[in-house]
């Protein structure tokens, strides 16, 4: 009981939990730890302990972790400054907007040269060896436009920007174009993939949905709220093509405000790890078609509705109890309870990144896009 209870007040009110910071006699640990790095995250203390971030932008691309660790985005590229919030012409983007720099060939890290808002006209569509990276000044798209879609590229890395009112567009152009149904960050046919640091909300579709046989895809340090159907990884039970989906959901923080889909999952494999869910209307992981999932050093903390999964469309218990759905040391509150099902074969092996789940507040406490100034740490 009395472990219980330490464990209980060590992760609710974080005020002590053994450490998992770095020995670094060099850094001064509780400056470290408000601002943010040395807590444990291993993306953020890969980076965040560096004042000079600034200049050291593209040690960025090695920092990801889980199925998506391969996704370099821009790197070895030249920096490309967004200095034009526009999008006059999306067939024919002005240099200095965000999207003439997305449909280069080249591969680019894109960053901001000041605060803005962008309202796309159409989706957004990111080519390959891409880094979108909003460090530095506050960034925020959409806000009644479409949103980013990444389709059939690979090698696309999204950082540090607030992705909120995503709406339905029209085609972008007869050739490339399809119609973008608002989703926030649209993943298609794409492989090696990482959105980190992003601040997710009100979306007319998914926040983030990764579909059609994308795989090498990881979500972390997001924060996701206000919103009904949050992640959908894999969109039809039909799409055996989706049994090569591996995606890793790790360090963000669901809500307070979020319905179901956190994420909902089909046929591949999907990794859980260290998130902090605030809550939830209807579920919380979910899924269909037989998929993988592991659910590893989470915090669920419930409201009115207490069960973490759901297994959509009811299938049989005789099905269904076949499909692997491990819980592997998530901490559980106010009586949330997950629903395992299946045993651990070897793609539900905790990754070596995971930490305790009482290391998940601290480790989140600042989940979405930072206020960073130059100079000093982030
Ligand atoms: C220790 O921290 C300092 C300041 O954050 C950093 O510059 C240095 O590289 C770190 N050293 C090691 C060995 O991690
Ligand atoms: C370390 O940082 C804390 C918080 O910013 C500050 O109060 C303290 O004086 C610093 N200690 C040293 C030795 O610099
Ligand atoms: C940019 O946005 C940040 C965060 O909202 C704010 O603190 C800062 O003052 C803004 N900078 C300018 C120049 O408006
Ligand atoms: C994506 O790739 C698939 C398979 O190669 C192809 O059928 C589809 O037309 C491509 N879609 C786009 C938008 O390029």
């Amino acid at each position: 009981m009395a472990i219980l209870l330490f464990l209980f007040f060590t992760s609710i009110l974080s005020i002590s939990y053994s450490s998992p910071l770095p020995v670094n006699a060099s850094g001064n640990i509780s400056a470290r730890r408000q601002a943010g790095c040395g807590t444990g995250n291993p993306v953020d203390d890969c980076w965040r302990c560096d004042p000079c971030w600034a200049d050291n932008r593209q040690r960025l691309a090695d920092c990801a972790i889980g199925f998506g660790r391969n996704a370099i985005g821009g790197k070895g590229g030249r920096t490309y400054v967004v200095t034009d919030p526009g999008d006059e012409d999306p067939a024919n983007p002005a240099p200095g907007t965000l999207r003439y720099g997305l449909v280069q060939d080249e591969p680019l890290w894109i960053i901001f040269a000041c605060n803005m808002t962008i309202r796309p006209k159409r989706e957004l569509v990111v080519s390959s060896h891409k880094t979108v990276d909003g460090r530095g000044a506050s960034v925020v798209v959409g806000e009644g436009g479409a949103c980013f879609t990444v389709r059939n590229r690979s090698n696309v890395i999204i950082h540090g920007i607030t992705i909120r009112g995503c709406r339905p567009a029209p085609k972008s152009s007869a050739r490339t174009g399809h119609l973008s149904d608002g989703d926030g960050v649209s993943i298609f046919g794409a492989r090696d993939v990482w959105v980190d640091r992003c601040t997710l909300e009100d979306c007319a579709d998914g926040l983030v949905d990764v579909i059609a046989a994308s795989t090498g895809v990881t979500v972390s340090n997001c924060l996701l709220t206000n919103h009904n159907k949050a992640m959908l990884l894999g969109h039809n039970d039909g799409y055996e093509d989706d049994r090569a989906m591996r995606v890793t959901v790790a360090f963000n923080r669901f809500g307070p405000g979020l319905v179901q889909r956190m994420p909902r999952c089909r046929f591949g494999v999907f990794h859980v790890v260290n998130n902090d869910y605030v809550n939830w209307g209807k579920y919380a992981i979910g899924g269909s078609a037989s998929p993988t999932i592991l659910s590893r050093g989470n915090r669920f903390c419930a409201g009115k509705k207490k069960e973490v999964t759901k297994r959509d469309g009811d299938p049989p218990k005789s099905e269904w109890q076949k499909w692997n759905w491990i819980s592997d040391g998530d901490l559980m509150f106010n009586g949330a309870f997950f629903t395992a099902s299946g045993g651990p074969g070897a793609e539900v092996k905790a990754p070596s990144f995971a930490k305790p789940a009482s290391f998940v507040a601290p480790m989140t406490a600042s989940a979405g896009a930072l206020s960073c100034s130059k100079g000093s740490l982030c």
